[in-house]
């Protein structure tokens, strides 16, 4: 198979997720691409690897209809996205960071996916792209995010369903105080996620479309 690879070292690994096997790319060494990031002022990139809240969100893909669009926000490598895609969805995977973004286009292209890749800032002014389900997988890892996501899932829910998956994190208390000051308190479910090198337990919440 011909790698459209990204110029960063990157691993292939392929995973069974939604009943389907998915190749997904990370980067070899996260050490260097952070380096490399820090270097050319870009974001930092914690999305090249595959994190366990992504996991969670899959493993919920069999339950949805679809066709879509499902809006993937803060996608880095794509697990999440590859399997909505290899499960026939239409996808529109969103991130800030480009190697994040790279390593989701090499991986969709090699195994013959769509999966419409975007540069998207969640803290800008940019509106979400229509969307019938959008996801948001451990984007909550900065206090200073906690603001700006909450302010997304009130857009987004205007428009379709919202999955949301946060590994407890240190900021899940703000993230609960600033849904509650939006009115969009509600109890998350807790994911067992055997996967990852963060493995253990997600926590994931879901709106309705208003
Ligand atoms: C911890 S990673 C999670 C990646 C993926 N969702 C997963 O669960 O494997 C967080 C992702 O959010 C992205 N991100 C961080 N800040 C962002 C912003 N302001 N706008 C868009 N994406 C952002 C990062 O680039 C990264 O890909």
């Amino acid at each position: 198979m011909a790698l459209t690879g990204p110029e960063v070292a990157h691993r292939a690994q392929s995973v069974r997720v939604a009943g389907r096997d998915v190749l997904v790319y990370s980067a070899a060494n996260a050490d260097e691409v952070m380096d490399r990031a820090i270097e050319r002022n870009e974001p930092a990139p914690y999305g090249a690897v595959v994190w366990s809240s992504a996991w969670a969100l899959a493993y919920r893909l069999e339950g949805f209809a679809g066709p879509g669009p499902i809006v993937d926000v803060g996608a880095g490598c794509g697990l999440f996205s590859l399997a909505a895609a290899a499960c026939g969805h239409e996808v529109i995977a969103l991130d800030i960071c480009p190697v994040s973004r790279a390593l989701l286009r090499a991986a969709a292209a090699d195994q013959g996916l769509v999966v419409d890749v975007r540069e998207f800032d969640i803290t800008g002014d940019a509106p979400l792209p229509p969307g019938q389900l959008y996801t948001f997988a451990d984007v909550l890892y900065e206090q200073a995010m906690v603001g700006p996501v909450g302010r997304r899932i009130a857009e987004a829910v205007m428009n379709g369903t919202v999955w949301v998956a946060e590994p407890d994190r240190t900021f899940r208390a703000l993230f609960d105080d600033d849904l509650r000051a939006r009115g969009l308190a509600t109890a998350p479910t807790r994911v067992a996620v055997p996967h990852g090198d963060d493995a253990g337990t997600v926590l994931v919440y879901t709106w309705e479309r208003a």
